[in-house]
């Protein structure tokens, strides 16, 4: 079971490796010249850690490579269900809409209707999760970004009768991040989303902004419900991880992804029980 995991861990991160693929390659390159040199010299010892190293080198080359392969897999299947899934989903809309039905009969179809699209989403999250991420930054009003997030989860919010309070920034002037405002967005939502999916009705999500120091901002996203387990606390970024019957497990992933791709990071704490606080940090803008 755990050889399983880690593959699928693994299998994500090549696929994340591709926001530095190059580097990587570069990397590897650069290691391989500087084995080979310290082969050259004369010292055993010396040769023999650079003999290792080289194997290392060209281990690790080939496995990268078949990972790429496997993702690279993963997202022409997930892009070819997709194709067929939007025009299902079309073509049941169409006959929704001109059949006379009981009401019976539409509640089937709206089933059917509500289950292709819970499908999209996870192919599309998966898809997403496959590509790198490519960033178009700007800087970006952190209140403007909270504001439109927060108009966007309404629906969902009050749905699970979920309140959401945005703290405002206890800062001298707006808070200014470097980043991409849909990617931002993208994660403000996985983030509040997954805080209202793990509140009881009633609750409260807090989404607050603060200077972190001076050069970085930190959006945090607090829910006090029902926390994170110790044993599930080291896998939530995991891809494919998810104690939810609907969930996908990739929310989060993105969110790491993204976030490290702005050079930023995202943190955790939770208590079962009380509730849990994701910090995300980003760099402030010039
Ligand atoms: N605020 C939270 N409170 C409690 N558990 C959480 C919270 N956020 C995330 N989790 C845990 O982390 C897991 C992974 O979250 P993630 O967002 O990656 O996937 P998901 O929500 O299960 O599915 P989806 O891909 O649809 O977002 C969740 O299934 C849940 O167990
Ligand atoms: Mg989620």
């Amino acid at each position: 079971m755990s050889g399983f995991l880690v593959g699928r861990f693994v299998i994500g991160r090549a696929r994340e490796s591709s926001l530095g693929g190059r580097a990587f390659q570069l990397q590897a390159h650069a290691l391989v010249v500087y084995q080979l040199l310290a082969l050259l010299l004369r010292r055993r010892a010396l040769r023999r850690r650079a003999l290792r190293g080289l194997l290392l080198v060209v281990l690790l080359c080939v496995l990268g490579r078949r990972l790429a392969a496997l993702g690279q897999f993963a997202a022409a299947i997930a892009h070819d269900i997709r194709t067929p899934l939007t025009s299902i989903s079309l073509n049941v809309q169409i006959l929704r809409r001109k059949l006379q039905l009981s009401d019976d009969d539409r509640e089937h179809l709206d089933i059917a209707l509500e289950e292709l699209a819970r499908l999209d989403r996870s192919v599309a999250e998966i898809l997403d999760f496959a590509k790198p991420v490519k960033l178009s930054a700007e800087p970006v009003d952190v209140g403007e970004l909270i504001e439109t997030a927060a108009k966007g989860l309404s629906p969902v919010l009050s749905e699970k009768g979920v309140r959401l309070e945005c703290e405002p920034a206890l800062a001298a002037a707006p808070l200014t991040v470097q980043g991409d405002p849909m990617r931002l967005h993208q994660v403000l939502t996985n983030l509040v989303g997954n805080a209202a999916e793990a509140s009881a009705p009633g609750a409260h999500v807090t989404v607050r902004a603060t200077v972190a120091d001076d050069r970085r901002v930190a959006i945090e996203v607090e829910d006090h419900g029902r926390g994170i387990g110790a044993d599930d606390l080291p896998r939530i970024f995991e891809p494919f991880f998810t104690t939810r019957p609907d969930g996908t497990g990739l929310g989060l992933a993105i969110c790491h992804k993204v976030i490290r791709a702005h050079g930023g990071d995202i943190r955790v704490r939770s208590t079962p029980g009380q509730g849990s606080t994701f910090t995300v940090l980003l760099p402030a803008a010039a």
